[in-house]
C-alpha cells in the first residue's frame, strides 16, 4: 500500500485525531493498528479469536497486552478511550452475532468514548442502517461518518467509516 501511495496508517492517524489514551484493537489480527498505535505512544490493547494471528502479533510486539478472545464474550477489567474494529471486521463476525458484539464492544468503552469502525458495505450481510440500530441498542449514538479513513464524505458509497459515542 505505501508503495502504492496509500496511508497505510490511515485508521491510526484517524484515531489520533481524537487523543485517546487508550485504544483496544477488537479483531486485531496479527496486531497492525495496535502496534501503530503503540509506537505513537498510545496504551493499546489487542483481542482477537485466531491464535495463530496473535502469536505473529506477539513476535511483532511481546510487550503489548495480546488477549485471545471471543469478542461476543469480551470481559476485559479495563475500559477504554476508544474501541477500534478496523479491516471489516463487522462483516468478518458470525451471522447473528452482530449485537452481542456491539454490546461488549460499548462496555469496553468508556463514557464518553467512541467506537470507531470501518468496513465494506455489504447489505447482505450487515445494512448501515442495521448497524446503527444494533449501536444504538447499546447505547452508542451515531457522531460521524466517512467514506475512508482521510475523513471523506460519505455519499452513500462502498465503505464506511463510523464513529460512535457513549454517552457520558
Ligand atoms: C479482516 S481481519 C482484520 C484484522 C485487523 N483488524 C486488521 O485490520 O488488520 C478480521 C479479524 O476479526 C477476527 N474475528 C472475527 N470474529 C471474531 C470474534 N468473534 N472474536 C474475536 N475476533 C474475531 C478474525 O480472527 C480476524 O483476525
Amino acid at each position: 500500500m505505501a508503495s502504492s501511495g496509500q496511508n497505510i496508517h490511515g485508521e491510526v492517524d484517524f484515531l489520533m485525531s481524537y487523543q485517546p489514551a487508550s485504544v483496544l484493537d477488537a479483531g486485531c489480527g496479527t496486531g497492525r493498528v495496535a502496534i501503530e498505535l503503540d509506537r505513537r505512544g498510545i496504551h493499546s490493547v489487542g483481542v482477537d479469536l485466531d491464535p495463530q494471528m496473535l502469536e505473529e502479533a506477539k513476535r511483532k510486539a511481546p510487550t503489548i497486552g495480546w488477549h485471545q478472545e471471543d469478542l461476543r464474550k469480551l470481559e476485559l477489567q479495563n475500559a477504554f478511550d476508544a474501541v477500534v474494529l478496523a479491516g471489516n471486521v463487522m462483516i468478518f463476525l458470525e451471522p447473528g452475532s452482530e449485537l452481542k458484539v456491539l454490546e461488549r464492544m460499548a462496555h469496553h468503552v468508556d463514557k464518553g468514548g467512541l467506537l470507531i469502525s470501518g468496513f465494506s458495505i455489504r447489505p447482505e450481510i450487515l445494512p448501515l442502517g442495521r448497524y446503527d440500530s444494533l449501536a444504538e441498542e447499546v447505547g452508542l449514538s451515531l457522531a460521524g461518518r466517512w467514506s475512508t479513513w482521510q475523513r471523506d464524505p460519505f455519499e452513500g458509497g462502498a465503505y464506511a467509516v463510523s464513529a460512535h459515542r457513549k454517552a457520558d
